[in-house]
C-alpha cells in the first residue's frame, strides 16, 4: 500500500496538571474502597484535582500557552481554536471562546467539540481538515477536563476513576518533510449512549432541585459493558488507522492510548500486537482525564524523548457516545 503523504503536522505540545494530588488512600476515607482494589482493577494510584477557581478554560489556556511556546507561535498567529471538553465552564458560550480570551488569540475563531474521551482525536481531525482545505495556517487544539466537577463523590464505582488536567497541540500545514498526521479513523455509536452519560442538566431534564438531590447531573457508567466495548473498539481502530497509514504494529514506536484503566490498555495493546514496552501509560498518576489523557501523554512522551524525529506514533481513544478512534502520526 502506498504510504500517505502527511499534509498537517504537530509543531508544539503542552500540558497542565493541577498541583493537588488525591491518592487512593484519601478516597478510602470517603467511600468504601481501598488502594489495593483501585490499583488492582484500574492501575490508578492517584489523580490531580483542580481547586475551586481553576476551571476548564484556565487549565486549557495553561496547556495551550506551553504548546504555543514550544511551537514558537504568537497568540495572534492562531487561526482556529478547537477545544474538546466534557466539562465546559458554562453552557454558553463555548469554553473555546473563554480560552481564546485568556490566550489573547484575537485573530482566531473558536469552538468546542464534544466527543467525551475521544474528543482530542475528533478535534485534531477537524483541525487537520481545516488546514488541509487551505482555510488557515495555524490551528490550536486543546483538550481540558475538570472531571472532578461532574464526579459523584459518593459512588465508589466511578469516583475512583477520574482526574483533572489539560493538554494542547499546535498544528501547521506540513512543509513536505514527511512529518504529520498519516491517518485517522473515527467512529461513534449513539445506540449505546446510556452506558456512560450524565442524565440531567440538559434540556430534556433541566436543572431542578430534584435533579440535584438525585445526583442526575453527575456521571453514571456501566463499567463492565464499557470495558468490553472499549477493548474491542480501540483494537479495531488501531488496526484500521495503521492499515490506512501503510504501517503494521511492528512499525509503531509508541502507542499513546486513552488512559481509563491499565487493564483496558494492556488488552488493547495485546489485540493490536504492540508490546507494553511501546505503550505510554500515565493512568497510575492521573487517572482518567477524559479527552485530556492523550495530549498529556503525548507531551510527556516528547519531553521524555520517547518519540523523536521519524517516530511512528499511534494514538487511540474511546469514550461516551459511544465514540472511539485512532490516528497514526509520523513525528
Ligand atoms: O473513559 C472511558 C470510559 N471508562 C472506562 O473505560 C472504564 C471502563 N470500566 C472499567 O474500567 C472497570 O469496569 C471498572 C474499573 C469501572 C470496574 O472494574 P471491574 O473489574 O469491572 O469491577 P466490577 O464493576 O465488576 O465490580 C466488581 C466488584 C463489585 O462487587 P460485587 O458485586 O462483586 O460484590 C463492586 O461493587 O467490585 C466492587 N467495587 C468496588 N470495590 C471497592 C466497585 N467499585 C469499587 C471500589 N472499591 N471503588
Amino acid at each position: 500500500m502506498r504510504k500517505p503523504q502527511p499534509l498537517v503536522e504537530i509543531v508544539g505540545t503542552g500540558r497542565y496538571l493541577p498541583d493537588c494530588v488525591l491518592t487512593n488512600d484519601d478516597l478510602a476515607k470517603r467511600v468504601e474502597t481501598s488502594d489495593e482494589w483501585i490499583h488492582t482493577r484500574t492501575g490508578i494510584r492517584e489523580r490531580r484535582i483542580a481547586p475551586e477557581g481553576v476551571n476548564a478554560a484556565d487549565m486549557g489556556a495553561a496547556a495551550a500557552q506551553r504548546a504555543m511556546e514550544c511551537a514558537q507561535v504568537d497568540p495572534g498567529e492562531i487561526d482556529v481554536i478547537i477545544l474538546s471538553t466534557a466539562t465546559p465552564d458554562r453552557w454558553l458560550p463555548s469554553t473555546a471562546c473563554d480560552t481564546q480570551a485568556l490566550l489573547g488569540c484575537t485573530n482566531a475563531f473558536a469552538f468546542d467539540v464534544m466527543a467525551a474521551c475521544t474528543g482530542f482525536l475528533y478535534a485534531l481531525n477537524v483541525a487537520e481538515g481545516y488546514l488541509m482545505a487551505g482555510r488557515g495556517e495555524v490551528a490550536l487544539v486543546v483538550a481540558t477536563e475538570k472531571m472532578s466537577s461532574i464526579t459523584d463523590w459518593s459512588d465508589r464505582k466511578t469516583c475512583v476513576l477520574f482526574g483533572d488536567g489539560a493538554g494542547a497541540v499546535v498544528l501547521r500545514k506540513s512543509n513536505g518533510s514527511g512529518r504529520g498526521i498519516l491517518s485517522s479513523h473515527l467512529r461513534s455509536d449513539g445506540n449505546l449512549a446510556d452506558l456512560l452519560y450524565r442524565p440531567g442538566g440538559g434540556c430534556t431534564e433541566p436543572v431542578s432541585q430534584a435533579l440535584l438531590d438525585n445526583g442526575r447531573h453527575l456521571i453514571r457508567m456501566e463499567g463492565r459493558e464499557i470495558f468490553k466495548n472499549a477493548v474491542r473498539s480501540m483494537a479495531e481502530a488501531c488496526d484500521v488507522a495503521l492499515q490506512q497509514a501503510g504501517l503494521t504494529a511492528d512499525d509503531v514506536d509508541l502507542l499513546i492510548p486513552h488512559q481509563a484503566n491499565v487493564r483496558i490498555i494492556e488488552a488493547t495493546a495485546k489485540y493490536a500486537g504492540i508490546d507494553m514496552e511501546r505503550v505510554y501509560v500515565n493512568v497510575d498518576r492521573y487517572g482518567n482525564m477524559s479527552s485530556a489523557s492523550v495530549p498529556v501523554g503525548l507531551d510527556e512522551a516528547v519531553e521524555k524523548s520517547l518519540i523523536g524525529p521519524e517516530s511512528n506514533v499511534l494514538t487511540v481513544a474511546f469514550g461516551a457516545g459511544l465514540t472511539w478512534g485512532a490516528m497514526a502520526l509520523r513525528w
